[in-house]
C-alpha cells in the first residue's frame, strides 16, 4: 500500500470502477487514505472533521482497534462458514440483538446490506399474512435492489421506474419546508383512507423509517408512530420499521422507535451494527412473525448469511457501545448540538429550519423566512448550495449537502470541542448563503 499518487488512485477507479448515484463524466472522487475517530485524512493529507459518518454509518467512529482485533482475530480461527451451520459469534450476536431490540423482537435473519434486509422483511411479510401490497411513504428511502427502489419514495426511484408490482405509497406528515408538518391525528386520517380505498385484506406491511435520514431527518409529530402502530394492528398490517440508518445510538437511543414506545413487527437494521467496518445487516422479527416457519420453510437465504467475520465484527461493535456508553453520550451531545443549531439559526438568516434528535440532525437553508422558499428546489440544488458545500469541503469538514439541506451526523463519540469546531466552519459557509436571502 501507498504506491500510488493520490491522482493515479483517482484515475484508476475512475478508470476501471462505475461509482453509484452520478454519471460518469463529471466525477470528482476525494481520494481517502485513513481515518480515526471523528476524523478522516486524503492520501494528500488533507483532515476533514467526519460530519456525516461517511454515509451515517460509521457510528462507533473510524477506525476503532478494538474492532479492527475481533475481526482479524476471527478471520485467523474462522473467517466465514455455511449458514446451515451454527457458529459461536452467531450464537453471541443473535442473543445480545434480542436483548437490544424492542419489545418481545428476540430473533434476528442476517443478511448484508440495508436493501437486503428491507428485501426480505417484505417477502417474511408478505410469506406470513398471504398478502402482497406493501405500503411505504414518499419521503423514505429504503434502498437500492429492485424491490426496495420501488419501495423508496423520494427522486431515486424514478430512474428505476417500472419497479415491483403492489407498492402503495403514502403521503407522510412532513411537506417541505413551505408547509407546515401535519400533526398525528391528520396525517394517519390519510394513511386509514388509503388503507381503505387500497383494501385492508390486500395489505401485508406498511414499511416506514421512524424517523427519515437521507430525506431530511424528519421527525414525527407524537402520536404518529403509535397511531401507525394501531392501524397495523387493527387491519392486520405488520409494521417493519426500517432502523438501517435511525438505529445503534443514532437518535440517542438505540433505536429511533424507543423514543415512542413503539414495537414494530419486524425491524431492520444494517449502517451501525457493525459501523460499517464490514457488511452485515439484520431483519429483526417479533415471535408473532417468526412462529409461521416453525411449520413452513422460509423460502430466503444468502451464501453470507450469518458470516461469521460479520457478526464478530458486529459483536465488538456493539461493546464497544456499551463499553464507552455512546448511546446516552449520543443524546448529550444531541442537547449540544441543539444549541448550536439555535445559534446558527439565530445568526444567519438563510436557516430556515433546524432539527436534530440525538446527533441525527440537519440544518435546512431558505431564501426568506417569510415565504420559505428553500434556497433549492426538491430534488435539485442552486449555486448558493453549491458554494456552502464547497466552502465546507474547502475547510475541512465533511457531510451531504442535499437539496436545502445540510446533514449534521458526525460519528456518536464526537466531543463538545469537535462538534464546536464543526458548527464554527458551518457558521463560516452561512455567510454565503445570506448573501442571497431576500
Ligand atoms: C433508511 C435506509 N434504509 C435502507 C438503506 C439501504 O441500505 P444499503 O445501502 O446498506 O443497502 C439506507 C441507506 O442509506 C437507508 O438510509
Amino acid at each position: 500500500m501507498g504506491e500510488l499518487t493520490s491522482q493515479e488512485i483517482v484515475d484508476l477507479c475512475v478508470r476501471h470502477t462505475l461509482f453509484d448515484w452520478q454519471a460518469q463524466g463529471a466525477l470528482e472522487p476525494m481520494a481517502v487514505a485513513s481515518a480515526r475517530g471523528a476524523e478522516f485524512f486524503t492520501v494528500d493529507g488533507k483532515r476533514y472533521l467526519d460530519f456525516n459518518s461517511q454515509l451515517v454509518s460509521v457510528n462507533i467512529g473510524h477506525a476503532d482497534p478494538r474492532v479492527a482485533d475481533a475481526i482479524a482475530e476471527q478471520a485467523r480461527i474462522l473467517p466465514y462458514a455455511s449458514p446451515g451451520m451454527a457458529t459461536e459469534p452467531r450464537a453471541l450476536l443473535g442473543r445480545k440483538l434480542a436483548e437490544l431490540m424492542p419489545g418481545d423482537l428476540d430473533k434476528v435473519f442476517f443478511c448484508l446490506g440495508g436493501a437486503e434486509a428491507n428485501e426480505n422483511a417484505i417477502r417474511i411479510a408478505r410469506a406470513v399474512t398471504g398478502r402482497q401490497k406493501i405500503l411505504a411513504r414518499y419521503r423514505s428511502y429504503h434502498g437500492a435492489t429492485f424491490a426496495t427502489i420501488t419501495l423508496t419514495g423520494e427522486p431515486r426511484r424514478w430512474g428505476n421506474e417500472p419497479g415491483m408490482p403492489n407498492v402503495v405509497h403514502v403521503l407522510d406528515p412532513h411537506h417541505g419546508t413551505q408547509r407546515p408538518v401535519d400533526d398525528a391525528e391528520t396525517s394517519l386520517g390519510y394513511l386509514e383512507e388509503t388503507i381503505q380505498l387500497e383494501g385492508p385484506g390486500t395489505i401485508a406491511a406498511f414499511i416506514l423509517e421512524p424517523v427519515p435520514g437521507a430525506n431530511g431527518i424528519l421527525i414525527p409529530p407524537d402520536g404518529y408512530l403509535q397511531g401507525v402502530r394501531d392501524l397495523c394492528d387493527r387491519y392486520g398490517i405488520l409494521m417493519i420499521a426500517d432502523e438501517v440508518m435511525s438505529g445503534f445510538g443514532r437518535t440517542g437511543r438505540w433505536f429511533a422507535v424507543d423514543h415512542w414506545d413503539v414495537v414494530p413487527d419486524i425491524l431492520t437494521m444494517a449502517k451501525g451494527l457493525a459501523s460499517s467496518y464490514v457488511p452485515i445487516s439484520a431483519v429483526g422479527l417479533r415471535p408473532k412473525v417468526y412462529e409461521h416457519f416453525d411449520e413452513r420453510v422460509y423460502w430466503g437465504g444468502l451464501t453470507w448469511n450469518s458470516h461469521t467475520l460479520a457478526c464478530a465484527a458486529a459483536l465488538a461493535t456493539l461493546r464497544v457501545y456499551e463499553e464507552d456508553g455512546l448511546v446516552e453520550h449520543a443524546a448529550e451531545m444531541g442537547e449540544v448540538m441543539a444549541g448550536h443549531h439555535r445559534e446558527l439559526a439565530e445568526r444567519h438568516p438563510s436557516v430556515g429550519l433546524v432539527r436534530n434528535l440525538g446527533l441525527f440532525g440537519i440544518v435546512e437553508l431558505v431564501r426568506s423566512r417569510e415565504t420559505m422558499e428553500p434556497m433549492a428546489p426538491f430534488n435539485g440544488t442552486s449555486e448558493e448550495m453549491k458554494a456552502v458545500a464547497a466552502y465546507l469541503d474547502e475547510h475541512g469538514l465533511f457531510t451531504l449537502v442535499r437539496w436545502n439541506g445540510i446533514m449534521t451526523n458526525p460519528p456518536l463519540p464526537i466531543t463538545e470541542r469537535q462538534l464546536a469546531e464543526g458548527f464554527e466552519i458551518l457558521d463560516g459557509a452561512l455567510a454565503v448563503a445570506d448573501r442571497a436571502v431576500v
